[in-house]
């Protein structure tokens, strides 16, 4: 796939107020048809350079991306400090620490010595940007043997090959239920969805199984601690996934690039719909 604009993508100005290039990407999920719902318009000639969102999933290489579109008059949203800052644990850590499980990350093997003396057992595992498809066998470490084995995996596994590896405290967090013993329990977490600093949407995030939803008085405090974050990361366009531990705290699971989540539980039309009334405030002023 080309990093830049490609043959089948599109780019479009939506609602006359923010730029989208979107290129399908098969997931329910994470596909939206903008022009069903929304007004998206071709102007016949483009500005010289428009800032543009993307919708095309991840990027394989989001510098390469980045570079690719400027030739085309097209600056992606992040500039490439940004994109880091949101996608990577490493990054996005130091900034949040008192916010989220305790973490350590290793380019190599994690050294069961560090992680016994740091965070104790058992552990969560996850790649510095992903888990493999939420599997509980390669996530939920008991000790120093199934560490050895779920890396002997990791090393097999396409998703978390390339990645380096993240451990982090395990934290109890609020059930909501484990229908399937391979993958790993829902627990009571939300995405939610950050423009400029403005809350664009909040929706469960386990959102093929059982419903959920905040209740009046937890919204509060859940979305103060995400806002807390998203300041923090001041990124334009972020997710931050917030979970209630069994104690009744909230706390940050991770952060991303919007560009490249999901939505959940978010309606996709409410938050683009958000988003533009956010874009056209900003004009205005
Ligand atoms: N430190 C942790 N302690 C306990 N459970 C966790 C922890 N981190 C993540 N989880 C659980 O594992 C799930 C997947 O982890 P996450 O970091 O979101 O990986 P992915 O990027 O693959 O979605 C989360 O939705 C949450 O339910
Ligand atoms: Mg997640």
């Amino acid at each position: 796939m080309s990093p830049g604009l490609d043959r089948g993508d599109d780019l479009f100005l939506l609602e006359d107020a923010v730029w989208v290039w979107t290129r399908p990407v098969g997931v329910p999920i994470y596909d939206f048809d903008f022009h069903r719902l929304m007004a998206c318009r071709r102007p016949h000639d483009r500005p010289d350079e428009v800032v543009a969102v993307a919708r095309v999933g991840a990027l394989d290489d989001h510098e390469a991306s980045h570079a690719a579109l400027l030739r085309d008059g097209v600056r992606l949203l992040h500039d490439p400090e940004q994109y880091l800052r949101a996608t990577r644990l490493p990054r996005w850590y130091p900034l949040l620490a008192d916010l989220t499980p305790r973490s350590l990350w290793f380019e190599g093997a994690p050294d069961p010595a560090r992680i016994a003396d740091e965070l104790g057992w058992p552990i969560f595992m996850k790649g510095a940007r992903q888990t493999s498809r939420h599997r509980r066998k390669l996530s939920i470490i008991a000790g120093p043997d199934e560490l050895a084995r779920a890396l002997e995996d990791y090393a097999q596994d396409p998703i978390l090959g390339w990645q380096d590896v993240v451990c982090r405290s395990l934290v109890s967090l609020r059930p909501v239920e484990d229908p399937d013993p391979e993958r790993i329990p829902s627990s009571y977490e939300f995405r939610t969805f950050w423009w400029r600093g403005e809350l664009v949407g909040c929706g469960r995030y386990w959102w093929e199984g059982r419903d959920y939803d905040l209740t009046p008085d937890e919204r509060g405090p859940a979305l103060d601690v995400a806002r807390e974050a998203a300041r923090r990361l001041d990124v334009p366009f972020l997710v931050v996934d917030i979970a209630q531990r069994t104690d009744g705290a909230w706390t940050v699971i991770e952060c991303n690039d919007a560009q490249e989540s999901g939505y959940a539980g978010v309606s996709p039309f409410a938050l683009w719909r958000e988003v533009v009334r956010l874009e056209r405030a900003r004009r205005a002023r």
